[in-house]
């Protein structure tokens, strides 16, 4: 819900481009099912993903002009402690070096620690700017944290 929120209400009016990072198979956009997201499920695509860390899924790559943003905000739920690797795949297929990213995210109550120690370590030519859980955020919290 925050992510079509931001979407739809907050990222017009500030101008900011919203884009979906897509799981894509073959040449076909994949769904994402409730079994994929089944934790307790060691053969479920989210447990089989987040157990390998080098997993990277494929997405739809339609970020035309990456290199032409100053900042890129990236969503995710939290999983596993962490960002679902499908963002790794997003971040390392367009690489952001130099950039700043900001990030927020939804948990079933985590914070966003892991993730943000992960993503420093990873990828250290990034400027990285403290994660945000956004969890219930109302819209006034979501544009407050933009605009800081
Ligand atoms: C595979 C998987 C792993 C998850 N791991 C965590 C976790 O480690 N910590 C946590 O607080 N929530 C975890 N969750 C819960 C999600 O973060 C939560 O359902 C999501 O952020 C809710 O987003 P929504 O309101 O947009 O549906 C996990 C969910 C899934 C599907």
């Amino acid at each position: 819900m925050i992510t079509v929120l931001l979407s739809v209400s907050i990222c017009m009016p500030l101008n900011l481009i919203p884009l979906r990072v897509a799981p894509r198979r073959a040449s076909t956009t994949l769904m994402i099912s409730e079994a994929d997201l089944d934790w307790r499920d060691k053969t479920s695509r989210s447990t089989i993903e987040m157990r390998d860390k080098s997993s990277r899924p494929a997405i739809v790559k339609d970020l035309k002009d990456a290199g032409s943003y100053d900042i890129i905000y990236i969503g995710f739920p939290v999983w596993w402690y962490t960002a679902p690797t499908i963002i790794n795949t997003f971040i390392e297929a367009y690489g952001f070096e130099g950039k700043t990213v900001r990030f927020f995210a939804t948990s079933g109550g985590s914070d966003v620690s892991g993730a943000d120690k992960q993503f420093q370590a990873q990828y250290p030519a990034i400027n990285w700017k403290p994660g945000k859980l956004l969890n219930g955020a109302s819209k006034k919290t979501i544009e407050d944290w933009i605009k800081d």
